[in-house]
C-alpha cells in the first residue's frame, strides 16, 4: 500500500514538473553545409603502374588472429601477393595470395578485387603489410586485437551512412584524429553510387580510395544497408548486393552462416552480430535460423559484451524511414532481451539517436499490450547514420519526444565505446562542427550480464 501511494506521488510529480521526461532533444543548431560529394579527382589513384588501390581490412577469422586484407588492381590481374611481417621483426616475411574477382554491372567494369586471408596472427601485436610491385609497392600496418577475454579492454568506433561528400570527410577526419578508436563497427550504406545514373559503379571506386586512409590500417567490421543493394532491374541488374559482395568479403563461414550478408565474429571484450535488413529474416529463412542458434553459441564468460549490428533500426523517433525496422524488431526483440543483448547498433536515419533500455515484447494482438516499457535486460538502441552523405541530415524529429528516446540530435557525427573490462564500457558521440575532444552526448553503459544496473538517469 505504501509503495502504491509512493508510486502515486511520484507519478504527479513526474506529471507537474515534466522532471521524468528525461529525453534530450539537442538544441544544437547546425550550421547549413550541403554536403555535396567530393570530386572525383580528390581520390586519384595512386602512383605506378597497376598499383593496389581501395585497400581495406577486415576481420579474417572467428577470433582475431586472421585479417582479409582487400585491394583493387587496376589493370592486371597481377601481383596477387601480400606480404606481411611484425613490425618488430621485419626479417620474417610472410606471404599469402588472393582469390580475384570481377564484376560487370550495366556498362561498368571493375578492376580485379583481390581478397587475401592471413592467419595465425598472433594477438595485441603490430604487424606491417605490403602489397604491389616495381614501381607501385605499397606499405600499411594494423594491430592485432588482444585474445578473446573478459577484461581486456578495446574501443571500437561506430559509423554509418558515410557516402563521399565534404561532410563524411569530417566525419571520418574526425574519428581518426582520436588516438583511441582500434576497429569500426561499420552500420551499412557505403558509397551511394546509387544515387548517381545507372548506380555510377566509379563511385564504389572513389569511396574506396576516400576511405582507405583509415581502412587500409584497422579492420572495419561490415553491415550492408539499403544503399548497398544496387537493385536495379531498370538497367538489367538483377543481383542484390552485387558490387557490396564482390568488394566487401567477411569471415561469415567461420560462424556456421551461409551468407556475408549476417555473421558474427568475436574482437577482444565483445562478441559481435551482425544482421542483414534487406535479406529475408522471418522464420524459416537462413538468417532466422542462423541468429537463433547464434546467440546459444555467446558465452559472456569468454565475451562479456554482446553487439548487434543491423542497418535499419529498430527504436528511432525521427520521422524519416520511421517504423522501417518494426518487422525485425517483432521477429527479433524476444531474443535482444532473453540474450541480453547490451546494444543494438544501426544506422539508415541520417541523424544521432540513443534510446533507454525498453522493450515492447509482451504484445499477442489480443491483449492490447503494444506500449514500450522499461525494461533492464534490453539493449540501448544507438543509431548512427549520421556519416554525412549526399542525401542530407534527417531533422525532422517527431514532436513531443517519446520517453524510450535519450538523447537525439540532427548532426553529421560518429560514435566510440571504450569497453574497459567485463562491467563498464564509456560511449561517446562526436558531431562533426566540434573538436574531436568535444562530447556531445557521453554515458556509462553497464554489462547486461556482468552488472545490470539500473542505467535510467531519472525516472
Ligand atoms: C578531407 O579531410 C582532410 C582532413 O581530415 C583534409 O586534409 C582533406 O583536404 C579533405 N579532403 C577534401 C577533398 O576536402
Ligand atoms: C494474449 O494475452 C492475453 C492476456 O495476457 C491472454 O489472456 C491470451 O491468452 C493471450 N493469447 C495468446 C494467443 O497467447
Ligand atoms: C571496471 O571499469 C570501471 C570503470 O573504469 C572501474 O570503475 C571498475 O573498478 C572496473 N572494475 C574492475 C573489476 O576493475
Ligand atoms: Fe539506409
Amino acid at each position: 500500500m505504501a509503495l502504491k501511494v509512493g508510486l502515486c506521488i511520484l507519478i504527479i510529480v513526474c506529471i507537474t514538473t515534466g522532471f521524468c521526461d528525461a529525453g534530450k532533444t539537442s538544441s544544437y543548431t547546425r550550421s547549413s553545409d550541403t554536403s555535396s560529394d567530393m570530386p572525383a579527382d580528390a581520390f586519384p589513384s595512386p602512383k605506378g603502374s597497376n598499383a593496389p588501390e581501395q585497400v581495406h581490412i577486415t576481420q579474417g577469422d572467428r577470433g582475431g588472429r586472421g585479417m582479409i586484407i582487400s585491394w583493387v588492381t587496376p589493370n592486371q590481374r597481377h601481383p596477387n601477393v601480400v606480404r606481411y611481417w611484425k613490425a618488430n621483426d621485419p626479417s620474417d616475411v610472410y606471404k599469402a595470395h588472393s582469390q580475384i574477382f570481377s564484376y560487370r554491372y550495366y556498362d561498368y567494369t571493375s578492376g580485379y578485387i583481390h581478397h587475401a586471408t592471413i592467419k595465425k596472427l598472433e594477438y595485441d601485436t603490430n604487424y606491417l603489410y605490403e602489397l604491389g610491385s616495381g614501381d607501385a609497392v605499397r606499405q600499411f600496418s594494423f594491430s592485432t586485437p588482444p585474445r578473446p577475454g573478459p577484461d581486456v579492454p578495446y574501443t571500437f568506433g561506430i559509423m554509418g551512412d558515410l557516402g563521399q561528400t565534404y561532410a563524411s570527410n569530417s566525419t571520418l577526419g574526425h574519428y581518426m584524429s582520436n588516438p583511441k578508436g582500434e576497429a569500426v563497427l561499420f552500420v551499412g550504406d557505403l558509397s551511394y553510387a546509387d544515387n548517381f545514373p545507372n548506380h555510377d559503379q566509379r563511385k564504389w571506386d572513389t569511396w574506396g580510395r576516400f576511405v582507405e586512409k583509415s581502412t587500409a590500417y584497422q579492420p572495419w567490421i561490415w553491415t550492408a544497408g539499403n544503399h548497398d543493394l544496387d537493385f536495379a532491374p531498370e538497367i538489367g541488374e538483377y543481383m542484390p548486393f552485387k558490387p557490396y559482395l564482390h568488394r566487401i568479403h567477411v569471415p561469415y563461414r567461420q560462424s556456421g552462416s551461409t551468407s556475408p550478408l549476417w555473421y558474427s565474429i568475436k574482437r577482444g571484450p565483445a562478441y559481435i552480430i551482425v544482421l542483414s535488413s534487406f535479406s529475408a529474416f522471418t522464420k524459416y529463412t537462413p538468417q532466422n535460423d542462423w541468429l537463433e542458434a547464434e546467440f546459444k553459441k555467446v558465452d559472456r564468460h569468454e565475451t562479456p559484451w554482446l553487439i548487434v549490428m543491423t542497418h535499419a533500426p529498430l527504436y528511432n523517433s525521427d520521422n524519416y524511414h520511421y517504423m522501417e525496422g518494426e518487422s525485425m524488431r517483432v521477429l527479433f526483440e524476444p531474443w535482444f532481451v532473453k540474450y541480453k543483448v547490451d546494444l543494438v547498433l544501426s544506422g539508415h536515419v541520417h541523424a544521432y539517436e540513443r534510446s533507454e533500455r525498453i522493450s515492447n515484447i509482451r504484445y499477442n494482438i489480443t491483449n492490447g499490450l503494444c506500449t514500450p516499457i522499461k525494461d533492464q535486460s534490453a539493449p540501448v538502441y544507438l543509431t548512427v547514420g549520421d556519416g554525412g552523405n549526399i542525401e542530407g541530415l534527417a531533422n525532422d524529429f517527431s514532436d513531443p519526444q517519446p520517453f524510450y528516446s535519450a538523447y537525439r540530435e540532427a548532426s553529421f557525427g560518429h560514435g566510440l565505446l571504450e569497453i574497459n573490462n567485463r562491467t563498464h564500457a564509456y560511449y561517446t558521440w562526436h558531431r562533426n562542427q566540434d573538436d574531436e575532444a568535444v562530447v556531445a552526448d557521453s554515458t556509462w553503459f553497464y554489462n547486461r550480464f556482468w552488472y545490470p544496473k539500473d542505467e535510467t538517469a531519472s525516472f
